[in-house]
Protein backbone atom coordinates (compact mmCIF):
# COMPACT_ATOMS: atom_id res chain seq x y z
CA UNK A 1 0.00 0.00 0.00
CA UNK A 2 1.32 3.18 -0.89
CA UNK A 3 0.76 5.07 2.21
CA UNK A 4 2.22 2.70 3.87
CA UNK A 5 5.69 3.10 2.06
CA UNK A 6 6.09 6.89 2.29
CA UNK A 7 8.37 8.20 4.90
CA UNK A 8 7.30 10.41 7.54
CA UNK A 9 6.67 14.26 6.21
CA UNK A 10 6.51 12.87 2.90
CA UNK A 11 5.85 15.44 0.17
CA UNK A 12 3.25 15.80 -3.19
CA UNK A 13 2.43 17.57 -5.88
CA UNK A 14 -0.90 19.26 -5.67
CA UNK A 15 -3.37 18.28 -8.39
CA UNK A 16 -3.79 21.25 -10.43
CA UNK A 17 -6.34 20.61 -13.79
CA UNK A 18 -4.62 22.74 -16.62
CA UNK A 19 -0.81 22.42 -14.79
CA UNK A 20 -0.35 18.86 -13.17
CA UNK A 21 -0.59 16.99 -16.70
CA UNK A 22 2.33 14.10 -17.38
CA UNK A 23 4.42 17.05 -19.18
CA UNK A 24 4.28 19.15 -16.43
CA UNK A 25 5.04 16.16 -13.93
CA UNK A 26 8.14 15.31 -16.14
CA UNK A 27 9.61 18.59 -15.74
CA UNK A 28 8.81 18.66 -12.29
CA UNK A 29 10.61 15.29 -11.69
CA UNK A 30 13.52 16.80 -13.23
CA UNK A 31 13.87 19.84 -11.29
CA UNK A 32 13.44 17.34 -8.31
CA UNK A 33 10.48 15.28 -7.28
CA UNK A 34 8.29 15.04 -4.53
CA UNK A 35 7.26 11.50 -2.97
CA UNK A 36 4.16 11.45 -4.80
CA UNK A 37 2.21 12.98 -7.96
CA UNK A 38 -1.27 13.15 -8.41
CA UNK A 39 -2.64 13.95 -11.81
CA UNK A 40 -5.21 16.66 -12.63
CA UNK A 41 -8.54 15.55 -11.47
CA UNK A 42 -10.96 13.67 -14.15
CA UNK A 43 -14.40 13.74 -14.32
CA UNK A 44 -16.21 10.26 -13.28
CA UNK A 45 -19.20 10.26 -15.79
CA UNK A 46 -16.90 11.46 -18.82
CA UNK A 47 -15.03 8.13 -18.16
CA UNK A 48 -18.11 6.43 -18.08
CA UNK A 49 -19.58 7.67 -21.44
CA UNK A 50 -18.49 6.57 -24.63
CA UNK A 51 -17.89 10.62 -25.93
CA UNK A 52 -15.74 11.54 -23.26
CA UNK A 53 -13.84 8.23 -22.52
CA UNK A 54 -10.99 9.09 -25.06
CA UNK A 55 -10.27 12.72 -23.54
CA UNK A 56 -10.21 10.83 -20.02
CA UNK A 57 -8.10 8.17 -20.55
CA UNK A 58 -5.50 11.02 -21.82
CA UNK A 59 -5.67 12.99 -18.52
CA UNK A 60 -4.56 9.71 -17.22
CA UNK A 61 -2.26 9.33 -18.94
CA UNK A 62 1.09 7.35 -16.53
CA UNK A 63 4.87 7.89 -17.70
CA UNK A 64 7.57 5.61 -16.03
CA UNK A 65 8.55 8.91 -13.88
CA UNK A 66 5.31 9.52 -12.41
CA UNK A 67 5.26 6.34 -10.23
CA UNK A 68 4.23 6.50 -7.46
CA UNK A 69 1.10 8.26 -8.71
CA UNK A 70 -2.13 8.95 -7.58
CA UNK A 71 -5.34 9.62 -9.52
CA UNK A 72 -7.80 12.55 -9.04
CA UNK A 73 -11.19 11.58 -9.84
CA UNK A 74 -14.61 13.46 -9.48
CA UNK A 75 -18.11 13.62 -9.82
CA UNK A 76 -21.27 13.21 -7.84
CA UNK A 77 -22.58 9.81 -9.66
CA UNK A 78 -21.24 6.59 -7.45
CA UNK A 79 -21.99 4.42 -10.31
CA UNK A 80 -19.50 6.01 -12.30
CA UNK A 81 -17.21 6.60 -9.48
CA UNK A 82 -17.50 2.40 -9.48
CA UNK A 83 -16.59 2.47 -13.33
CA UNK A 84 -13.60 4.31 -13.37
CA UNK A 85 -12.35 3.17 -10.50
CA UNK A 86 -12.33 -0.27 -11.42
CA UNK A 87 -9.83 0.70 -14.51
CA UNK A 88 -7.23 2.34 -12.48
CA UNK A 89 -4.90 -0.21 -11.29
CA UNK A 90 -4.13 -1.56 -14.43
CA UNK A 91 -3.39 2.42 -15.54
CA UNK A 92 -0.28 2.36 -13.74
CA UNK A 93 -2.17 4.09 -10.73
CA UNK A 94 -1.00 3.52 -7.13
CA UNK A 95 -4.23 5.02 -5.45
CA UNK A 96 -6.57 6.99 -6.25
CA UNK A 97 -8.05 10.46 -4.88
CA UNK A 98 -11.42 11.54 -4.28
CA UNK A 99 -11.92 15.70 -5.04
CA UNK A 100 -14.64 17.10 -2.49
CA UNK A 101 -13.03 20.59 -2.22
CA UNK A 102 -12.49 22.02 -5.92
CA UNK A 103 -14.66 25.63 -5.72
CA UNK A 104 -15.16 26.14 -9.38
CA UNK A 105 -18.88 27.06 -10.29
CA UNK A 106 -19.51 24.82 -13.11
CA UNK A 107 -18.19 21.58 -10.99
CA UNK A 108 -20.00 22.83 -7.77
CA UNK A 109 -23.26 23.40 -9.66
CA UNK A 110 -22.59 19.75 -11.35
CA UNK A 111 -22.33 17.96 -7.56
CA UNK A 112 -19.18 17.97 -7.36
CA UNK A 113 -15.73 19.08 -5.70
CA UNK A 114 -17.01 21.13 -2.64
CA UNK A 115 -20.61 20.48 -3.18
CA UNK A 116 -20.03 16.98 -1.67
CA UNK A 117 -19.65 19.25 1.73
CA UNK A 118 -23.27 19.76 1.64
CA UNK A 119 -24.62 16.53 0.66
CA UNK A 120 -22.34 14.06 2.87
CA UNK A 121 -24.26 11.05 2.04
CA UNK A 122 -23.77 11.03 -1.55
CA UNK A 123 -20.13 12.01 -0.79
CA UNK A 124 -20.45 8.67 1.58
CA UNK A 125 -22.10 6.45 -1.10
CA UNK A 126 -19.03 7.37 -4.28
CA UNK A 127 -16.40 6.51 -1.14
CA UNK A 128 -18.00 3.35 -1.07
CA UNK A 129 -18.45 2.45 -4.42
CA UNK A 130 -15.04 3.31 -5.19
CA UNK A 131 -13.23 1.47 -2.72
CA UNK A 132 -16.14 -1.56 -4.05
CA UNK A 133 -14.49 -1.55 -7.00
CA UNK A 134 -10.82 -1.67 -6.58
CA UNK A 135 -7.33 -2.73 -4.76
CA UNK A 136 -6.19 0.61 -4.64
CA UNK A 137 -6.24 2.94 -1.35
CA UNK A 138 -8.75 5.05 -1.70
CA UNK A 139 -8.18 8.65 0.16
CA UNK A 140 -10.25 12.20 -0.18
CA UNK A 141 -8.66 15.67 -0.51
CA UNK A 142 -11.40 18.21 0.85
CA UNK A 143 -11.30 21.73 2.32
CA UNK A 144 -12.49 22.90 6.09
CA UNK A 145 -15.91 23.52 5.06
CA UNK A 146 -17.85 24.83 2.22
CA UNK A 147 -18.74 28.50 3.59
CA UNK A 148 -17.80 28.25 7.05
CA UNK A 149 -14.51 27.51 8.88
CA UNK A 150 -16.32 25.84 11.95
CA UNK A 151 -17.63 23.41 9.50
CA UNK A 152 -14.81 21.43 9.80
CA UNK A 153 -15.84 19.99 13.37
CA UNK A 154 -18.06 17.87 11.58
CA UNK A 155 -17.28 17.51 8.32
CA UNK A 156 -13.63 15.97 8.70
CA UNK A 157 -15.02 13.66 11.84
CA UNK A 158 -17.66 12.60 8.65
CA UNK A 159 -15.11 11.94 6.61
CA UNK A 160 -12.70 9.85 9.18
CA UNK A 161 -15.39 7.54 10.10
CA UNK A 162 -14.47 6.20 6.96
CA UNK A 163 -11.33 5.32 7.55
CA UNK A 164 -9.52 6.77 4.43
CA UNK A 165 -6.20 5.72 3.48
CA UNK A 166 -5.16 9.33 3.39
CA UNK A 167 -6.88 12.82 3.79
CA UNK A 168 -5.65 15.90 2.14
CA UNK A 169 -7.07 18.87 3.99
CA UNK A 170 -7.02 22.35 2.64
CA UNK A 171 -7.04 24.73 5.12
CA UNK A 172 -9.16 26.74 3.69
CA UNK A 173 -13.02 26.98 3.14
CA UNK A 174 -14.79 27.03 -0.28
CA UNK A 175 -15.99 30.39 -0.20
CA UNK A 176 -12.18 31.28 0.92
CA UNK A 177 -11.01 30.14 -2.26
CA UNK A 178 -7.14 30.79 -2.02
CA UNK A 179 -8.03 34.54 -1.07
CA UNK A 180 -6.96 34.42 2.67
CA UNK A 181 -3.93 33.08 4.50
CA UNK A 182 -4.08 28.79 4.90
CA UNK A 183 -5.63 27.99 8.57
CA UNK A 184 -2.42 26.92 9.66
CA UNK A 185 -3.37 27.55 13.58
CA UNK A 186 -6.23 24.96 13.12
CA UNK A 187 -3.72 21.87 12.98
CA UNK A 188 -3.70 20.87 16.07
CA UNK A 189 -7.27 20.45 16.51
CA UNK A 190 -7.51 18.80 13.01
CA UNK A 191 -4.46 16.38 14.24
CA UNK A 192 -6.29 15.57 17.62
CA UNK A 193 -9.56 14.82 15.20
CA UNK A 194 -7.66 12.12 13.18
CA UNK A 195 -5.50 10.91 16.01
CA UNK A 196 -8.74 10.33 18.05
CA UNK A 197 -11.36 8.53 15.63
CA UNK A 198 -8.98 6.94 12.52
CA UNK A 199 -5.35 7.07 13.66
CA UNK A 200 -4.64 5.07 10.46
CA UNK A 201 -5.58 7.61 7.91
CA UNK A 202 -2.48 9.71 6.71
CA UNK A 203 -2.56 12.98 7.41
CA UNK A 204 -1.68 15.45 4.89
CA UNK A 205 -2.13 19.03 4.64
CA UNK A 206 -2.10 21.68 1.72
CA UNK A 207 -2.34 25.43 1.54
CA UNK A 208 0.33 28.01 1.09
CA UNK A 209 3.32 25.74 1.58
CA UNK A 210 6.48 27.55 -0.66
CA UNK A 211 8.97 24.36 -0.69
CA UNK A 212 10.80 22.02 0.92
CA UNK A 213 12.73 24.22 3.97
CA UNK A 214 8.90 24.96 4.69
CA UNK A 215 7.87 21.53 4.85
CA UNK A 216 10.95 20.98 7.31
CA UNK A 217 9.74 23.60 9.57
CA UNK A 218 6.19 22.41 9.63
CA UNK A 219 7.04 19.13 10.47
CA UNK A 220 9.33 19.90 13.03
CA UNK A 221 6.18 21.72 14.93
CA UNK A 222 3.73 19.26 13.89
CA UNK A 223 5.47 15.73 13.51
CA UNK A 224 1.96 13.98 13.52
CA UNK A 225 1.06 15.10 10.33
CA UNK A 226 2.54 12.36 7.52
CA UNK A 227 2.40 14.11 4.41
CA UNK A 228 2.88 18.06 3.05
CA UNK A 229 0.94 18.99 -0.61
CA UNK A 230 2.52 22.09 -2.61
CA UNK A 231 0.62 23.81 -5.24
CA UNK A 232 1.42 26.78 -6.24
CA UNK A 233 4.66 26.42 -4.84
CA UNK A 234 5.92 25.06 -8.01
CA UNK A 235 5.16 28.40 -10.22
CA UNK A 236 7.42 30.26 -7.82
CA UNK A 237 9.79 27.59 -7.63
CA UNK A 238 10.13 24.75 -9.80
CA UNK A 239 12.54 23.30 -7.77
CA UNK A 240 10.34 23.61 -5.07
CA UNK A 241 10.68 19.82 -3.53
CA UNK A 242 14.47 19.85 -3.41
CA UNK A 243 17.08 22.43 -1.30
CA UNK A 244 18.20 23.71 -4.47
CA UNK A 245 18.02 27.51 -4.86
CA UNK A 246 18.38 27.18 -8.70
CA UNK A 247 20.12 29.72 -10.94
CA UNK A 248 19.19 31.54 -13.98
CA UNK A 249 20.86 29.02 -16.24
CA UNK A 250 18.85 26.62 -14.80
CA UNK A 251 15.24 27.49 -14.78
CA UNK A 252 16.46 28.62 -18.30
CA UNK A 253 17.77 24.84 -19.03
CA UNK A 254 14.28 23.57 -17.32
CA UNK A 255 11.96 25.91 -19.72
CA UNK A 256 14.06 24.29 -22.88
CA UNK A 257 13.01 21.11 -21.27
CA UNK A 258 9.34 21.77 -20.90
CA UNK A 259 9.77 22.56 -24.76
CA UNK A 260 11.23 19.27 -25.80
CA UNK A 261 7.99 17.65 -23.78
CA UNK A 262 5.65 19.50 -25.26
CA UNK A 263 6.49 18.59 -28.72
CA UNK A 264 6.98 15.12 -28.04
CA UNK A 265 3.43 15.09 -26.40
CA UNK A 266 2.40 17.61 -29.05
CA UNK A 267 3.26 14.66 -31.71
CA UNK A 268 1.08 12.20 -30.01
CA UNK A 269 -2.06 14.07 -29.12
CA UNK A 270 -3.89 17.20 -29.92
CA UNK A 271 -1.72 19.25 -27.16
CA UNK A 272 -2.77 23.47 -27.65
CA UNK A 273 -0.04 25.90 -27.27
CA UNK A 274 -2.30 28.57 -25.55
CA UNK A 275 -2.31 26.54 -22.56
CA UNK A 276 1.88 26.48 -22.74
CA UNK A 277 1.80 30.46 -22.06
CA UNK A 278 0.87 30.09 -18.63
CA UNK A 279 4.37 28.80 -17.66
CA UNK A 280 6.43 31.31 -18.95
CA UNK A 281 6.73 32.93 -15.69
CA UNK A 282 7.68 29.81 -13.97
CA UNK A 283 10.86 30.34 -15.66
CA UNK A 284 11.05 33.62 -16.87
CA UNK A 285 10.90 35.97 -13.61
CA UNK A 286 12.87 37.97 -11.26
CA UNK A 287 15.55 38.98 -13.10
CA UNK A 288 16.71 42.01 -15.23
CA UNK A 289 14.38 42.39 -18.64
CA UNK A 290 12.41 39.34 -17.22
CA UNK A 291 9.16 41.27 -18.41
CA UNK A 292 10.44 42.41 -21.61
CA UNK A 293 11.50 38.82 -22.74
CA UNK A 294 8.08 37.64 -21.41
CA UNK A 295 6.40 39.90 -23.98
CA UNK A 296 8.61 38.68 -26.34
CA UNK A 297 7.77 35.00 -26.02
CA UNK A 298 4.50 35.72 -25.27
CA UNK A 299 4.16 36.78 -29.38
CA UNK A 300 5.94 33.25 -30.51
CA UNK A 301 3.35 30.69 -32.16
CA UNK A 302 5.63 27.94 -32.16
CA UNK A 303 8.91 25.86 -29.69
CA UNK A 304 10.75 26.85 -32.43
CA UNK A 305 9.97 30.93 -32.15
CA UNK A 306 10.51 30.29 -28.49
CA UNK A 307 13.72 28.46 -28.79
CA UNK A 308 14.56 31.22 -31.60
CA UNK A 309 13.99 34.42 -29.04
CA UNK A 310 15.45 32.24 -26.00
CA UNK A 311 18.86 32.10 -28.19
CA UNK A 312 19.01 35.46 -29.23
CA UNK A 313 18.40 37.28 -25.94
CA UNK A 314 21.20 38.45 -24.33
CA UNK A 315 21.28 37.21 -20.79
CA UNK A 316 22.89 39.42 -18.34
C1 LIG B 1 -4.55 26.15 -11.48
C2 LIG B 1 -5.05 25.31 -10.35
C3 LIG B 1 -5.74 24.14 -10.62
C4 LIG B 1 -6.19 23.32 -9.56
N1 LIG B 1 -6.80 22.12 -9.85
C5 LIG B 1 -7.11 21.26 -8.83
C6 LIG B 1 -7.58 19.93 -9.09
O1 LIG B 1 -7.71 19.49 -10.24
N2 LIG B 1 -7.87 19.16 -8.01
C7 LIG B 1 -7.72 19.59 -6.71
O2 LIG B 1 -7.98 18.85 -5.75
N3 LIG B 1 -7.26 20.84 -6.45
C8 LIG B 1 -6.93 21.66 -7.46
N4 LIG B 1 -6.39 22.88 -7.18
C9 LIG B 1 -6.12 23.25 -5.77
C10 LIG B 1 -4.71 22.82 -5.37
O3 LIG B 1 -4.55 21.41 -5.44
C11 LIG B 1 -4.40 23.27 -3.93
O4 LIG B 1 -5.33 22.70 -3.06
C12 LIG B 1 -4.48 24.80 -3.77
O5 LIG B 1 -3.78 25.45 -4.83
C13 LIG B 1 -3.87 25.24 -2.41
O6 LIG B 1 -2.54 24.83 -2.30
P1 LIG B 1 -1.32 25.85 -2.55
O7 LIG B 1 -1.53 27.02 -1.64
O8 LIG B 1 -0.09 25.05 -2.23
O9 LIG B 1 -1.41 26.26 -3.99
C14 LIG B 1 -5.97 23.72 -8.21
C15 LIG B 1 -5.27 24.91 -7.96
C16 LIG B 1 -4.80 25.70 -8.99
C17 LIG B 1 -4.03 26.96 -8.67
Amino acid sequence: MIWEKLPKGFTILAPMEGVTDSVFRAVINKAGRPDLFFTEFTNVSSFASEKGRHDALERLTVIPSDSPIIAQIWGKNPEHFAILASKLEELGFSGLDLNMGCPDKHVNKAGGGAAMIRTPELASECIKQARENTNLPVSVKTRLGFTYVDEYKEWLPFLLKHHLAALTVHLRTRKEMSKVPAHFELIPEIIRLRNEISPETKLIINGDIRDLEHVHKLSEKYPEIDGFMIGRGVFNNPFCFTNKKPTLEDLIELFRYHLDLYDQRAAEIHYPFEPLKHFYKVYINSFDGASDLRVKLMDCKTTDELRQVLDEFKFE
